[in-house]
């Protein structure tokens, strides 16, 4: 019965939502997409972790993420990254429109909004192309300090140091908006 009341809200919700922007489907579509990205890279990264420890795991972002990002994009339809205002990996480097994003993310975290929740869509010009983005805050976790913290053993500062020299993805608390997942689609 309550499943039953909860299931019919939920319906009115996302109609609603659906009603007021006309792309419902596209943003459920995207958080679907993000979800798993999410899902196999968490996944890798613990995987990493328990075998061989952070130093091992650096490979999974190093080398899995980037993949992860391809294949959920080529499966999906959609192009699919991840980006921060503090970098690690240069390439991951936010456009003028995603910066602003991230820095809307941050001032609603200050506001006191949930970041778990936090996410942004609209339909934008992209080389005259009409282009659905969506984005989605990364909240850090206690995980993530062991690689984006302020106290990195030595070992992982020093692999990671000589993987990305310009890195400034560090000095996190748990949290803290670590950055965001960005996804687009032409229309
Ligand atoms: C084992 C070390 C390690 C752990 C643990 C880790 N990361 Fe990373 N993270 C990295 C590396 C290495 C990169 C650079 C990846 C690349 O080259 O694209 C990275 C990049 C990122 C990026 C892309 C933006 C950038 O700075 O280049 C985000 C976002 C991110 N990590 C979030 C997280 C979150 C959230 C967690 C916890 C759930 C986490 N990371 C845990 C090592 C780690």
């Amino acid at each position: 019965m309550k499943k039953s009341i909860l299931t019919v809200a939920l319906c009115v919700f996302f109609s609603g939502s659906v009603l007021a922007d006309g792309h419902g489907s596209m943003v459920a579509d995207a958080r679907g997409v993000v979800k798993q990205f999410f899902g196999s890279l968490k996944g890798e990264l613990e995987k990493g972790m328990k075998t061989g420890g952070p130093v091992t795991a650096i490979s999974v972002c190093n080398v899995k993420a980037p993949m992860i990002a391809e294949e959920t994009g080529k499966n999906s339809g959609w192009q699919v990254a991840r980006t921060s205002l503090k970098l690690r990996n240069p390439a991951n480097k936010p456009d003028d429109w995603e910066l602003r994003v991230l820095n809307y993310f941050e001032k609603r975290k200050a506001a006191g909004e949930d970041v778990t929740k936090m996410e942004y869509s609209k339909v934008v010009s992209m080389d005259g192309k009409q282009t659905f983005r969506y984005m989605k805050a990364i909240p850090t976790a206690k995980l993530c300090l062991n690689c984006h913290g302020t106290k990195l053993k030595p070992e992982v500062a020093r692999s990671i140091d000589e993987l990305y020299p310009e890195d400034k993805a560090r000095g996190y608390k748990a949290g803290d908006i670590r950055g965001a997942f960005t996804l687009q689609k032409i229309l």
